[in-house]
């Protein structure tokens, strides 16, 4: 993939920007293996690739410029802005509608917060897309000086952008580099967008997280769901189970289903979606993933982790280390936290493992492993 920004050094995100596609597929897997060195019985599953461009299923973008011309983007070191509309790797639809989001700006007078002067409104435009092409829009502020305006220009907004669904206003009050503060303020009258996965439908909160490649997230899904039907165990739990991807999808006849998660948004979420689906064998609960399971009676026949980048840490290895537990799914977007915490569990061996390409143009990547106990 080229990349005219990459070239013009104003953006330097994707570092294999101008690599050949296979070649970074191959290097991943290699970078891979290479950390799982220490099982050699492993059997590698093919890699999965995803699209190359446009893979993105959320942009975020740091509003700079003006009230007359906002630019939608990045900052520069010296805290300029960059103009990053064209990104290829974000999803078409949300290229699309981001001339749109410029309008709004203008129109509603959403002074773009300037960081060195500590000045202005509008920090960031967040948007994300779903598999059927609607659209969540969050406008993170630092005050709330423009809600007013942003209600008047609503209607707007949603005649022009008519693929829009949820719009919400974030307030991150402090001068910090955070994305977003705890305040959420939802100005329409649908909250959740509805993303369709496999055929599982996810409703998806302002605040929760989903995974960044909606093709590739599938894909781990499915992979997950064969895992768990071979084993076909009559408990599973989902440890970091965000808006409850892996859970639901593990549902099945008499078959008990945890999801664990901190984030009590992502909870929302997920129950929403179990209810829609009429599934009332699965549970959610928020909590930390660690905790819950020190403090559970007794452990589940299979557990599922999928853990944010520094994996599951010491002492959720060593509780599954002595649990008891047969079966591992782990699902890890940082190989090297996973073999970190594979070594903290001998009893749990590896037998199985799928790269999936969840980041092209990144050196970053999904790996899907499949404990048993020995
Ligand atoms: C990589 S995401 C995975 C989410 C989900 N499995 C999915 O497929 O979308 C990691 C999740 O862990 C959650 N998390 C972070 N720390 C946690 C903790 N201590 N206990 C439980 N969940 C946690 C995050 O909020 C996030 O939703």
């Amino acid at each position: 993939m080229q990349c005219s920004y990459f070239d013009a050094v104003a953006c330097r995100s994707c570092t294999l920007m101008g690599q050949a596609y296979p070649s970074q597929l191959a290097a991943k897997q290699r970078h891979c293996a290479h950390l799982l060195e220490p099982y050699p019985d492993l059997e590698w599953l093919p890699t999965v690739a995803s699209r190359e461009s446009g893979y993105r299923n959320k942009a975020k973008m740091v509003v700079s410029g003006t009230v007359e011309e906002p630019l939608l983007g990045i900052l520069d070191a010296a805290g300029e802005g960059i103009d990053l509309t064209s990104c290829g790797i974000t999803g078409e639809e949300l290229r699309d509608a981001f001339p749109v989001l410029a309008a709004l700006v203008t129109r509603a007078r959403l002074t773009p917060y300037d960081v060195p002067r500590r000045r202005g409104e509008l920090k960031y435009v967040l948007l994300t897309v779903s598999p059927d092409g609607e659209l969540m829009l969050r406008l993170v502020l630092r005050s709330t000086e423009s809600l007013v305006r942003i209600r008047k220009h609503l209607p707007w907004l949603l005649d022009v952008l008519p693929a829009l669904r949820v719009v919400s206003v974030n307030l991150q009050p402090e001068h910090k580099a955070v994305l977003e503060g705890d305040e959420e303020i939802v100005l329409t009258e649908q909250a959740t967008l509805r993303m369709a996965v496999n055929d599982v439908v996810l409703h998806l909160r302002p605040q929760s997280f989903f995974q960044t490649n909606t093709d590739i997230a599938a894909a781990l899904y499915r992979q997950g769901r064969e895992w768990v039907e071979e084993v076909d165990p009559a408990s599973v739990w989902d440890l970091y189970c965000g808006v409850g991807g892996f859970a639901l999808h593990s549902a099945g006849e008499g078959r008990a289903v945890t999801g664990i998660e901190i984030s009590p948004e992502a909870i929302a979420s997920a129950e929403a979606s179990r209810d829609e689906a009429g599934l009332p064998g699965v549970r959610f609960a928020a909590g930390d993933a660690t905790a819950f399971a020190l403090a559970a009676p007794a452990p589940p026949e299979l557990v599922i982790v999928n853990p944010p980048r520094r994996g599951i840490g010491p002492d959720l290895a060593a509780w599954l280390e002595s649990s008891g537990v047969h079966r591992v799914v782990y699902s890890s977007c940082r190989a090297q936290s996973l073999a970190k915490d594979l070594a903290a569990m001998p009893s749990l061996r590896p037998r199985r493992a799928r790269v999936l390409d969840m980041f092209p143009q990144t050196t970053h990547y999904e790996v899907m492993v499949l404990l048993e106990r020995a």
